[in-house]
């Protein structure tokens, strides 16, 4: 049964709309969303593209994992419920971003094509850019940047991504970059051309 009032709630459109944000940034938004197992390079490409955004003077933002289930998603876990709802968030906060007229860039794991989909389908057709960050599993845990990997062999972290919990591979991304076999800079520069030829960057 609906919450008390909630029947009750109506959708406000703004007066400065998406058009004029995007018109004052110079730029169309859009979302980056970054998609790969953990220790697969997500974070630190996210952050590179950022970068490279940021001094040609656009709108960016980066939302990671790590950060975002400090603050707004605190007390998520890594249960299938748990992480659904930490992507549904991370959509739905992504959209706002696209709606002030920003390219923001998501780092997570989301390791369900629904999630993923679900986080789509909350922004217009082109709006949405799936970057899967593509890396063997052998070579993340030969990496284990925090040691996670380890501890999840050892069973001391439960329901870890490619270990004891799924990861689904995207089908039908926009951009696939391989991060055991491209340099960080080439796997900046097929972003930026992907948002070059896409139009956003103008
Ligand atoms: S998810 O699946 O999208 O909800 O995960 P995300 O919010 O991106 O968080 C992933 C980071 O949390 C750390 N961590 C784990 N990852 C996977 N499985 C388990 N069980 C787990 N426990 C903690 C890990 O540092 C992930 O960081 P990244 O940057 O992906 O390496």
């Amino acid at each position: 049964m609906a919450k008390e009032g909630v029947a009750h709630i109506v959708w406000h459109p703004t007066t400065v709309t998406k058009a004029d944000r995007q018109r004052r940034a110079g730029h169309k938004s859009c979302v980056l969303w970054f998609t790969g197992l953990s220790g697969a390079g997500k974070s630190t490409l996210a952050n590179a593209v950022e970068q490279e955004l940021h001094q040609r003077g656009l709108a960016s933002y980066v939302l990671d994992g790590d950060n975002i289930r400090h603050g707004l998603n605190k007390g998520l876990g890594f249960g299938e419920e748990d992480r659904k709802e930490n992507i549904r968030r991370i959509g739905e906060v992504a959209k706002l971003f696209v709606d002030a007229g920003v390219i923001v860039l998501t780092a997570f794991i989301s390791p369900y094509r629904s999630d993923r989909e679900l986080a789509r389908s909350l922004v217009e057709a082109g709006e949405f850019i799936e970057v899967y960050v593509k890396c063997p599993l052998e070579e993340c845990e030969r990496r284990d940047v925090k040691g996670l990997y380890e501890k999840a062999r050892r069973g001391e972290i439960g329901q870890f991504t490619g270990i004891s919990a799924p990861y689904e591979e995207p089908l039908q991304p926009e951009i696939v970059v391989e991060s055991s076999e491209q340099t960080i800079e080439e796997s900046v520069a097929a972003v930026l051309a992907y948002l070059e030829q896409a139009g956003i960057l103008t």
